[in-house]
């Protein structure tokens, strides 16, 4: 029950989520197809079928299925880092000590696989019009550290990031891309998909994606004998041998072909689930009209995105008083105003499933440490992120006003309904 703005709201019976996984029936067909011809293991039919329609889908040469999106970022970067910088010592990652740029308000696992590398992240600060990396902060960044060669971009809640002008960037300094399509799928640039763009590039079928295997994920690549090496790689670098014969170091990343049976059911209603998610978008941007509040960016007119969540941003002066700390979050409600935090509690004591923007990297304990670049140059982690005469670090502007939205497909107008006024009494 939530109380607000005289008014009482009832719970939902059934919790109303964030993103959970929409199943259709084909799923189960083609897992029991695993099940009865006994392929439950790596290899089989479904993993066949779903890199053939993922290169179909996505227009690169190569997919590799691989049991996660991370372990696909994984992959890309050790690939990168032993086309530039050659093979590492034993014991020594193939970005061993090397700088390696990447977007800055994305989830962890966009920058994890650099360090699992032994590299050294550095923090490109977000764009205001996507909410994904900044190119002038990107340029700017070259301008501090020329020696880097390899550049991770996330199309954060699936809005793709600019890529014209950021791969213009990267030309211009010699550096590869590797995209981060994990949310992204089925999201489009300029008529090309994304996941396309970038040397080496990654998509997630994790339980929360705008499709999904319960867990999954596929690199993806116009490089053949790249495609070879992750084959290779993930099966544990097994040498064409009689017996177990290493030359490379190996993992144990494949996709499964039971996990693969999901993906292959799931794959046939993409296009229905974006046309869902749309709808949620455009029912949240015309619900909350009126109020001090904007949704994530999208510009249609250069690139279509997957609509994977929908989030909102309250205008500055709107904005009442709240502070975080590293584990707790505090607000003073005011008339008029509201903040994440109350919107987020608000939601939650009616069953409904927010959260917060995605936490930037820079301001992670983890990464505290590590470069953050903004426009402006070097940057440092603020909480107080706007300061007089303009955004000094726009993620955590972003961040601190902003947040994400039920934006689950089997939401009903109904319950999108009840949810929309909730928001509307945390501004009463
Ligand atoms: C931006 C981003 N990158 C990478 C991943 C990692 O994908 P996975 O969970 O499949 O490992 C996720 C999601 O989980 C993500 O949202």
């Amino acid at each position: 029950m939530f109380s607000g703005s005289n008014r009482k709201f009832e719970a939902f019976k059934d919790k109303v989520w964030l993103a959970s996984p929409t199943m259709h029936g084909e799923e189960l067909e083609y897992v029991k197809h695993a099940y009865e011809t006994n392929w439950m293991s790596t290899v089989g039919e479904n993993i066949n079928e779903i890199e053939k329609a993922v290169t179909g889908l996505i227009g690169t040469k190569y997919a590799v299925a691989l049991a996660s999106g991370t372990s696909a970022l994984h992959l890309a970067m050790k690939l990168a880092g032993e086309k530039l910088y050659g093979m590492p010592a034993q014991g020594q990652g193939a970005l061993q000590g090397k700088r390696v740029f990447t977007s800055d308000m994305t989830f962890s696992a966009t920058v994890n696989p650099i360090v699992y590398e032994g590299g050294i992240p550095v923090f490109i600060d977000t764009d205001e019009e996507t909410w994904d990396m900044d190119p002038v902060a990107l340029e700017k960044a070259f301008e501090i550290y020329p020696e880097v060669k390899i550049v991770v971009m996330a199309h954060l809640y699936g809005t793709p990031s600019k890529i014209d002008e950021l791969t213009a960037v990267c030309d211009r300094h010699g550096a590869i891309i590797i995209e981060d399509a994990a949310e992204s799928l089925g999201a489009t640039y300029k008529g090309r998909q994304t996941g396309s763009f970038g040397k080496y590039n990654c998509i997630s079928f994790n339980g929360n994606k705008i499709v999904t295997g319960s867990s999954g994920g596929m690199l993806l690549t116009d490089d053949e004998e790249a495609a070879k090496k992750v084959r290779k790689w993930s099966t544990q670098s097994r040498e064409a041998a009689p017996w177990y014969q290493h030359e490379e170091l190996g993992y144990n990343y494949r996709m499964s072909n039971v996990i693969a049976g999901v993906v292959r059911g799931q794959l046939l209603h993409l296009d229905e689930h974006i046309t869902l998610k749309k709808r949620i978008y455009e029912r949240y941007k015309e619900g909350l009209k009126g109020l001090p509040v904007k949704m994530n960016p999208i510009d249609e007119k250069v690139a279509v995105p997957n609509y994977w969540l929908s989030c909102l941003i309250i205008d500055r002066d709107a904005l009442c008083r709240q502070t975080r700390d590293d584990g707790q979050a505090l607000f003073m409600g005011e008339h008029g105003k509201s903040c994440p935090t109350e919107i987020l509690e608000a939601m939650a004591s009616v069953n409904a499933e927010g959260r917060p923007i995605w936490k930037p990297m820079h301001a992670q304990p983890y990464y505290r440490m590590n470069a953050f670049v903004t426009k402006g140059g070097n940057g440092r982690a603020r909480t107080n992120a706007y300061i007089e005469g303009g955004v000094s670090d726009v993620g955590m502007d972003i961040f601190s006003r902003g947040l994400c939205l039920p934006s689950d497909i089997k939401m009903t107008e109904e319950q999108q309904d009840r949810v929309i006024e909730v928001i509307r009494a945390c501004f009463g």
